[in-house]
C-alpha cells in the first residue's frame, strides 16, 4: 500500500471550521483518516463534518483559550496518531497600539492553546507511538509584514515548539513539524483583505510566481506530514509559497 495513506489513523484537527482547517479534515478523511475535528462555531463545525468521508469521525466545539473547554476535550478525546493545530487569528496592529491585552488576544490562541494542548494530551498520554505532529505556521514568522509584531511573533514561538516538540518524543517515535505558508484564500485571507487597500493586496498578489495559495494546497502538505511517507522528517518547517519568497518580481 502507498506509505502517503492514512488509514487507521485518528487524527485531531483544530480550527476546522473554517478555511485550511477544514479543507485538512476533509482530506485526511479522503485518505483514509478518522478525524477529530474542533472549532468554536458550531454551525461552521457541523458543514465540515457533514463533508467528512466514511465515518467514525467525531467533533468538539471548543473554545481553546478557555481551560475548561480544553479540558473537556482531552479527556474525551481518543488516542490520537497525529494533530494540526490548525486554530489561529491575525490582528495585525502598528507597535504603538500594541498593549498587554493585543498580545493576550493573539498569543493565547496562536502559541498558548498549542502549547497547552499539547502538555495536557502528553498528560494523559493520549498520543499513540509514531503519531505526527503538524503546526500550521506562516512565512511571516521569518518574513514579517508591517503591523504583523503579534502574528509574526506567535508563528515564530510556535515554530521553536514544535522542534521542542521533536526533541522531547523522538524517543517514542513523535514528529513535529510546521507548515510555513504565504498567503491562503481563506476567510483570513478575506480579513486582511478588507483591512488592506486594493493596490496594497495587488501589489502584494503581483509577487506571487505560482499565485495565491488554496486550502488543498496546505492540506496536501499536511497529509504528507501525518503519513508513514515523511518518517525521516521532524523538526522540520516546510514552506508552501507560490514562489513568493523567490523575491524576483
Ligand atoms: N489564510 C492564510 O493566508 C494563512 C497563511 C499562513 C498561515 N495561516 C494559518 O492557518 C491557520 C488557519 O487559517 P485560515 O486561513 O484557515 O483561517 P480561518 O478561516 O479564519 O480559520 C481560523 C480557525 O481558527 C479557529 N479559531 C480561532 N480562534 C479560536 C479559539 N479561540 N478557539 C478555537 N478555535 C479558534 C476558528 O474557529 P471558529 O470558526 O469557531 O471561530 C477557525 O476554525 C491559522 O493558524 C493561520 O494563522 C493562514
Amino acid at each position: 500500500m502507498t506509505p502517503f495513506h492514512l488509514h487507521n489513523k485518528t487524527i485531531l484537527v483544530t480550527g476546522a471550521s473554517s478555511g485550511i482547517g477544514r479543507q485538512i479534515a476533509m482530506s485526511i478523511s479522503n485518505m483514509g483518516g478518522c478525524v477529530v475535528i474542533t472549532g468554536r462555531n458550531e454551525d461552521r463545525l457541523l458543514d465540515t463534518f457533514k463533508n467528512l468521508k466514511s465515518v467514525g469521525h467525531q467533533y468538539f466545539v471548543a473554545d481553546l483559550t478557555n481551560e475548561n473547554d480544553l479540558q473537556e476535550m482531552v479527556k474525551k478525546i481518543p488516542m490520537l496518531d497525529g494533530i494540526v493545530h490548525c486554530a489561529g487569528i491575525v490582528k495585525p496592529y502598528p507597535i504603538k497600539f500594541l498593549s498587554k491585552e493585543k498580545i493576550k488576544e493573539t498569543f493565547s490562541v496562536n502559541y498558548e492553546a498549542q502549547v497547552e494542548l499539547m502538555a495536557q494530551i502528553t498528560r494523559q498520554k493520549k498520543l499513540n507511538k509514531q503519531a505526527s505532529i503538524v503546526f500550521i505556521s506562516s512565512v511571516s514568522s521569518a518574513h514579517p509584514h508591517k503591523g504583523g509584531a503579534l502574528y509574526a511573533g506567535s508563528k515564530a514561538a510556535l515554530e521553536s515548539f514544535s522542534k521542542v516538540i521533536a526533541l522531547e518524543f523522538y524517543t517514542s517515535g513523535i514528529r513535529s513539524n510546521c507548515i510555513a505558508a504565504a498567503m491562503v484564500k481563506t476567510p483570513m485571507y478575506d480579513y486582511s483583505e478588507k483591512n488592506a487597500s486594493k493596490e496594497t493586496m495587488d501589489e502584494h498578489i503581483k509577487k506571487y510566481p505560482l499565485g495565491l495559495g488554496e486550502p488543498d494546497d496546505v492540506a496536501n502538505a499536511a497529509v504528507f506530514l501525518l503519513a508513514d511517507a515523511s518518517k525521516w522528517i521532524t523538526g522540520s518547517t516546510i514552506t508552501l509559497d507560490g514562489g513568493f519568497l523567490l523575491g524576483g518580481i
